[in-house]
């Protein structure tokens, strides 16, 4: 039987800086649900990069007084190297600056233009460079953007190039309201119809400005290359281009699932579909909106030094500690907080004592008993309601579906008190429990594909089980 195909992104994140946490908390996530599709038996397509051009990331590389492409080539190669680290089985790294990239940029701008889409008129207002949007007063606070430095909200008087954004904007509403394209959590599908309803309600909603007037680092518009396209524009086709680039768009257009943070989704709905109709191309299906996450109660920042580093999450909690504590950590519904003492705590709780404690227990007692492991390697199902957590992106509650079963049978261990056992009732017991270990184990491949193979290996059928190796070692500070 054919497989399905299953195309599922993460943003493209800006190559200003070196990743930090958010970044890795939502490609981590989004590469456990890639894998849960891949295990369901579908062909999948899992991409993630980085977005290039812009006014941001051109003025951080003036700033490091480095030459642009130098500069994001840098950043870019970093965001590959820790997602190596992570073991991300990503299927493209898709970089904006690809030369191929901007040929379908162009031919898809193009298209627009001679479709009628898309006029020339004066721009006047604010832009903040931080977000590469431009803002209404509204959105101001004493002038500047809520969310950045004061200095990156500029004011700006040039001609531009709009695209019709408003012509769409009650199709768009409607597939978002039917479901057509499925915002998820429904809470945040409710806070972008509402805001697009009343901005076409009121009359508010404007077209969108799609092209710079002084910016060098940027895709020329094909039809005047005095002008540069708006970074925002270039970015979202990222999705599309990647697939044209690798010869794969017959099969995976168009995307099952993207992943944004709250701060983009506006971006990843009213606009994102608008060109899509624009084009006539197919639709995404699924967006899954997280929420923001603070360290100890504060907003990640630089000047604060709270910033958490991938990095260093290897080193304390190791590759599958770290995969482990970040998906646990997606803020679904509301925004979360995280920090080095809550994933202690979780390493500790989940990790070392029960996870690790019962494969360690478990098979520390076969080596004892001489016992030969007996069954099937693996048990490839999976149990309870993780099927349909996983349809609504909710990764804690696969988590927490598993670690019942974990905790289970540790408690049966304990109160059965195996270890009294003689050889047949123990071989029948044991029996149980290695399967029901097997069963934790495929539930948590999408999570820890290293650990969990190393927990199969522990009880290969028909050999001798030895003692397992330390699971998860105990943190320095323990
Ligand atoms: N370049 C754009 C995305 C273009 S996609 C076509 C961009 N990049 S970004 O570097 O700012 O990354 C934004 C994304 O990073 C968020 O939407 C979110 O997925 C993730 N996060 C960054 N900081 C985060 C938190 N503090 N909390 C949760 N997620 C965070 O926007």
């Amino acid at each position: 039987m054919k497989k399905e195909n299953y195309y599922i992104t993460t943003p493209i994140y800006y190559a200003t800086d070196d990743p930090h946490v958010g970044h890795a908390l939502a490609t981590v996530s989004a590469d456990v649900i890639a894998r849960y599709h891949e295990l369901s038996g579908k062909n999948v397509y899992f991409l993630v990069g980085t977005d290039e051009y812009g006014t941001r990331v051109s003025l951080k590389a003036q700033s490091e007084k480095k030459d642009p492409q130098q500069f994001v080539d840098d950043v870019a190669k970093r965001y590959q190297e820790i997602w190596k680290t992570l073991n991300i089985k990503n299927s493209i790294f898709m970089r904006t600056t690809n030369p191929k990239h901007k040929d379908v940029v162009s031919k898809f701008i193009q298209k627009v233009y001679d479709k009628g889409d898309i006029y020339k008129a004066e721009y006047e207002g604010y832009y903040c460079v931080g977000c590469e949007e431009f803002k209404k007063d509204k959105d101001l606070i004493e002038g500047h953007c809520q969310i950045h430095r004061p200095d990156q909200t500029i004011f700006q008087r040039e001609e531009n190039y709009f695209f019709k954004l408003k012509n769409y904007a009650p199709e768009v509403l409607k597939l978002i309201e039917s479901d057509e394209y499925k915002i998820i959590p429904p809470s945040k599908k409710n806070e972008i119809a509402t805001k697009l309803r009343q901005a076409i309600d009121d009359n508010e909603l404007g077209d969108l400005s799609i092209s710079r007037e002084n910016l060098d680092w940027g895709i020329r518009v094909p039809w005047d290359n005095t002008h540069a396209i708006y970074v925002w524009f270039d970015a979202l086709l990222n999705y599309y281009s990647a697939l044209k680039i690798d010869n794969k768009f017959e099969e995976f257009w168009p995307p099952q699932l993207h992943i944004v943070g709250k701060d983009i989704s506006w971006f990843h709905s009213v606009i994102w579909l608008s060109m899509l109709l624009s084009a006539e191309e197919k639709l995404p299906k699924k967006l899954f909106v997280t929420s923001f996450f603070t360290i100890d109660g504060q907003k990640m920042s630089k000047s604060l030094g709270n910033v958490i580093s991938p990095d260093d999450l290897v080193t304390k909690y190791g590759i599958d500690g770290t995969r482990y504590l970040l998906a646990t950590s997606l803020p679904y519904l509301d925004d979360g907080d995280i920090g080095y003492s809550k994933f202690d705590e979780r390493y500790r709780s989940d990790l070392s004592n029960d996870l690790g404690n019962l494969v360690s227990r478990v098979s520390a007692l076969c080596e004892k008993k001489g016992y030969v492991a007996e069954g099937d390697r693996e048990i490839p199902e999976f149990i309870g309601k993780v099927e349909e957590f996983y349809e609504s992106c909710k990764i804690h509650e696969v988590i927490q579906e598993v670690n019942k079963l974990t905790s289970d049978l540790n408690t049966r261990v304990t109160e059965e008190k195996i270890w009294e056992k003689e050889k047949e009732e123990f071989s029948k017991v044991i029996g149980a429990i290695i399967n029901g270990i097997r069963r934790v184990a495929y539930n948590l491949k999408p999570v820890m594909p290293e650990t969990t193979e190393n927990i199969l290996a522990t009880f290969e059928p028909n050999k001798k089980v030895q003692k397992a190796k330390v699971l998860f070692p105990r943190l320095d500070d323990d």
